[in-house]
């Protein structure tokens, strides 16, 4: 099984992974907890280059370039492999964040997305959870651990509210595999929700 975590930045994505992985390898699976852009040596390379700098150093095309690059590379060296072992992965984000931030922020270029997906990626996660959070909160959240990696979280809190409203708009053009999380709850509430909603599609089920 394939699963994604989505949502703005600060919204727990990166908690709420972690605590499925564990509660998933506790539970026996064999997982596999990954994060992009990255997960794979080169994409963690490529990552340096779209999270690091000016917030002006790439246009939305050339974003979509590397971070497609990287998806294909973590594709290639880890996803992959992973999955043809019988693992269940997680990836912290995938091609739904290239489908919002470099689809809907600068200008509509989500069809030249789409199109490069399609061409160099192919796949799409069995389900993927998109941890709903109000972007005052999880720019607050984000900003409490401020680093390096500041080039999108430097767009603030107007383009974290597009996000979120696209976020919305993308789980009703999936429906089958996208399921709402409201984050807005501790960290504990919150992963009980989502490791009931993933043994629910582990047994066969759909909520
Ligand atoms: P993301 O990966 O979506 O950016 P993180 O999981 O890194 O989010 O969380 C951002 C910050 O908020 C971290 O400092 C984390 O400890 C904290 N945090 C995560 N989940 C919650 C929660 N449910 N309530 C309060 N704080 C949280
Ligand atoms: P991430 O490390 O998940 O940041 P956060 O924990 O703050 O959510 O992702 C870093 C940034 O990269 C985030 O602001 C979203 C952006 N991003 C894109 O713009 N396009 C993409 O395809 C991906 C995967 C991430």
């Amino acid at each position: 099984m394939f699963i994604s975590f989505e949502g703005i930045d600060g919204s727990g994505k990166s908690t709420q992974a972690r605590l499925l992985a564990e509660t998933l390898r506790a539970e026996g699976h064999e997982v596999v907890l990954t994060r992009e852009p990255g997960g794979s040596p080169g994409a963690e390379e490529i990552r340096r280059l779209v999270l690091e700098g000016d917030p002006d150093r790439w246009s939305a095309e050339t974003e979509i370039l590397l971070f497609t690059a990287a998806r294909r590379d973590h594709l290639e060296k880890t996803i992959r492999p992973a999955l043809a072992a019988g693992r269940i992965v997680i990836t912290d984000r995938f091609a739904d964040s290239t489908r919002l931030y470099q689809g809907i922020t600068r200008g509509d270029l989500r069809g030249t997305v789409d199109e490069l997906h399609r061409l160099m990626i192919g796949i799409e996660p069995d389900l993927t959870l998109i941890v709903d959070l109000d972007p005052a909160e999880g720019l607050a959240r984000a900003l409490g651990r401020r680093g390096t990696e500041e080039r999108f979280e430097s767009f603030g809190e107007g383009l974290q509210a597009r996000m979120r409203a696209g976020f919305h708009a993308l789980a009703a053009e999936f429906p089958a595999r996208c399921v709402l999380i409201d984050g807005a709850r501790d960290p504990a509430a919150v992963a009980a929700d989502i490791a009931c909603t993933v043994r629910s599609r582990l047994s066969g089920g759909r909520a």
